[in-house]
């Protein structure tokens, strides 16, 4: 049996430092990792040790609870890379993989509901962690996370690739010395029904799944205005509701099934996912159904969603900053709208992904991703005229952000990140326990207090402040 070596003696990180984990292993010429969870997303970060990085980083191991998953990853690592061969574990034989390959670090892109399980169990068998937004799903997972870490010394970073986008991180420079100290933030995130749908026919559609999307996808949101306004959140007010998709509601059933789309003159249903539709579909989905029985092509008007698609929420932070925030999750086209006001004006950022959603002549949804993405600055000092600034995109995944998050964990660069954009456990605390104090709040009807839900975050201000 492998001896492990916790250590913990190079204690805690410059967490801003542009470079890998300060518990990596002197003096080794390949860092080690095993993903957990190899479904859609485990695709950018195999890519990445397999490719662009390898010559540093060694891609281990893969482990998921469904084999036909973990198949997908590996014949593609093998089309490209005949000579590379991951190995993979079951779910069950995690503490195996550990024990077999010594990782230096695991990767965790489960469902959110397994991060917890698989970032405490990675600690305690002294490997640091990556782990996909949201770090967890609820307030106790997050509190055990926090003393998890504490007790192993070691480091947990949580891949928030939107502050990585250009017209964010554009918006964190012109901050800092623009429009004053901030009082006052407003952000409405609009999903439209292709991408907002696709919650609604997967597990996200289940609370104990996902959190629900004030954890699951408003943590990428909430993380960006704690970051923005350099604040740690206290005060959470929430209402929320399922109005468009489910069972239960009015005239959006029209669209759920053909014979009634076909009456109102709708020949197709550009809500239905075909599975068939793509290799990927259906080598990680359809093909992956037989083993355990996971459907991710449900009815979004079906029954058993216990999530809202419609949702406001009032954060008071420690530093005196106002929060107004909505999502909604069936509206006619993607993207965002985040205003700041302070002492001297007003700076509103407007982030499209897709002015519409678009289907083809039978009806299907089109992937459209990034197609139509524009983002515009506007400053406006009081008294003054108001100035606009475009933002050209760059290339790759969300805007460009998803390759500058993977250089920042898997590159070589060594300088402080000005921008601040490398989250540890604490930032990603602060992110997912607005959502989980909403949760709390919409349940009972009252104001919830992160202090209270997660003292282990202590009494910080500043975001900074944390890790
Ligand atoms: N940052 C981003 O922009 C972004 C984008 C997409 C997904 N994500 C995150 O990535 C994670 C995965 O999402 P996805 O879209 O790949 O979902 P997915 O459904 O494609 O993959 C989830 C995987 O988890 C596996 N799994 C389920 N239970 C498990 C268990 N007990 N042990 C091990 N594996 C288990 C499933 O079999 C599946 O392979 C989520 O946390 C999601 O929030 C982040």
């Amino acid at each position: 049996m492998t001896i492990y070596t916790i250590l913990v003696e190079s204690k805690k990180s410059d967490n801003n430092c542009l470079a890998a984990f300060a518990h990596y292993p002197q003096g080794r010429s390949l860092v080690k990792y095993a993903i957990v969870g190899t479904g859609s997303r485990a695709e950018l970060f195999v890519s990445a040790l397999v490719n662009k990085y390898r010559s540093d980083h060694e891609l281990v191991a893969l482990c998921d609870s469904n084999p036909q998953r973990i198949k997908y990853h590996q014949e593609r690592i093998r089309s490209q890379f005949p000579d590379v061969e991951v190995q993979g574990f079951n779910s069950e034989d995690f503490d195996l993989m550990i024990r077999s390959k010594s990782p230096e670090v695991v990767i965790v892109t489960t469902v959110d509901a397994q991060h917890h399980k698989y970032i405490i169990r990675a600690l305690q068998m002294g490997c640091n962690v990556i782990t996909e937004k949201p770090m967890t799903t609820s307030d106790q997972n997050c509190r055990d996370i926090l003393r998890a870490v504490d007790l192993s010394g070691l480091e947990v970073r949580v891949a928030f690739n939107y502050r990585w986008g250009v017209g964010v991180s554009r918006v964190k420079e012109i901050l800092q010395d623009s429009i004053g100290p901030i009082h006052h933030v407003s952000l409405q995130y609009l999903l439209d029904t292709d991408h907002g749908a696709d919650y609604f026919r997967r597990w996200h559609r289940n609370r104990e799944m996902s959190g629900g999307l004030l954890v699951h996808k408003a943590t990428h949101h909430f993380d960006l205005v704690n970051w923005w306004t350099n604040s740690v959140p206290e005060t959470v007010f929430g209402i929320g509701k399922l109005a468009f998709y489910g069972d239960g509601n009015g005239p959006a059933r029209v669209y759920s099934n053909r014979s009634e789309c076909s009456r109102d003159g709708i020949q197709h249903n550009p809500f239905q996912l075909d599975l068939s539709s793509s290799e990927k579909f259906r080598g990680l989905y359809k093909e992956a159904q037989k083993f355990d029985g996971y459907r991710r092509d449900m009815d979004v008007f079906g029954s058993g969603i216990d999530i809202e698609d419609t949702m406001s929420v009032i954060v008071g932070y420690r530093t005196g900053i106002q929060l107004s925030y909505s999502l909604v999750a069936y509206s006619s086209m993607e993207g965002f709208v985040v205003t700041f006001h302070g002492d001297r004006g007003r700076l509103q950022y407007e982030e499209i992904h897709r002015p519409r959603t678009r289907i083809d002549e039978v009806g299907r949804n089109i992937d459209t991703d990034e197609d139509g993405w524009s983002s515009t600055i506007t400053v406006q000092n009081l008294f003054r005229e108001a100035r606009h600034e475009k933002v050209e995109i760059a290339e790759g995944g969300h805007g460009g952000a998803d390759p500058l998050m993977l250089r920042s964990l898997f590159g070589k660069e060594t300088r402080k990140d000005p921008l601040q954009r490398i989250a540890g456990h604490q930032q990603g605390a602060a992110s997912i326990m607005i959502g989980a104090a909403a949760n709390r709040s919409i349940c009972e009807g009252t104001p919830a207090n992160i202090s209270e839900l997660c003292p282990e975050l202590g009494s910080a201000s500043r975001l900074s402040e944390l890790i």
